[in-house]
């Protein structure tokens, strides 16, 4: 599946976790579609930034591999056309000018297959535009986890650009723009970590018992707040990796 397989929740992850796409609106400003081209929204959730590129007169589609999420894309925009996939092993009818993605790649671990699905879905002369994690992403939240539940599997990709940059150009992407940044991220309200972890934790620890996985949250938490709540407000400690590039005509 598009991100892990993991049983997403859009109602929760569009009452607080609203950031994810408010964040990305300089992204779009990137992709800069124009009317009469096509763009596939990669990884796309509940549509809210797929919707936004379609202001542009662009004809976008979206794709995702979460069932839940795909459902509530169709309810919030029942005019774009949203497609239930693995961003690993997907093929479109016909290549668009433009591939977008904010939020998704990271869930992608296949990441080899999935630039292959991009180049495949791109014309020749296309052009990708993506947001995710790279390297040194939730360094904290990643190591307080490892910390309390011993064993866990990380289901993340956080390349370095050096990395990222090497796997598109082997597949025939000449990368124009590449950025890596510290990107702080307010999560809302005094439970705002506690609220991250189970929506964003779940497959970490959706094999422990319930009793068990709520201490483990708590224990995170506790491990994490000397570094990350600061003033009353929990800020995770996001990193971007930015990238544009062209696929080779
Ligand atoms: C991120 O956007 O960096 C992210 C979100 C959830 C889990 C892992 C990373």
């Amino acid at each position: 599946m598009t991100r892990a397989a993991s049983q997403w929740d859009p109602e929760r992850y569009e009452g607080s976790f609203s950031f994810v796409w408010n964040s990305a609106a300089n992204l779009v400003e990137l992709l800069a579609a124009r009317a009469g081209e096509t763009v596939l929204d990669l990884g796309c959730g509940t549509g809210q930034l797929t919707f936004k590129i379609a202001e542009s007169g662009a004809a976008v589609m979206g794709l995702d591999g979460s069932p839940a999420m795909v459902a509530q894309a169709r309810m919030n925009y029942p005019g774009i056309r949203f497609l239930l996939a693995d961003g690993a092993d997907f093929a479109l009818p016909e290549p668009v000018d433009a591939v977008f993605s904010n939020a998704a790649l990271h869930w992608m671990t296949r990441a080899s297959d999935v630039v292959g699905c991009m180049r495949r879905a791109l014309k020749p002369g296309g052009r990708l535009v993506a947001e995710f994690g790279g390297r040194g992403n939730i360094q904290a939240i990643v190591e307080a986890v490892r910390a309390e539940v011993p064993g866990a599997v990380i289901p993340w990709f956080f390349p370095s650009a050096g990395e990222y940059a090497t796997l598109l150009e082997s597949q025939g992407f000449r990368v124009t723009e590449m950025w890596h940044f510290d990107r702080p991220s307010r999560l809302e309200g005094e439970r705002g970590m506690q609220d991250w972890l189970a929506m964003f934790g779940e497959p970490i620890l959706r094999g422990m018992e319930t009793g068990a996985r709520a201490a483990a949250v708590e224990r995170i938490v506790e491990r994490l707040r000397p570094a990350l709540f600061r003033e009353g407000v929990w800020i995770a400690d996001y990193v971007r990796l930015r990238v544009r590039a062209i696929l080779y005509p």
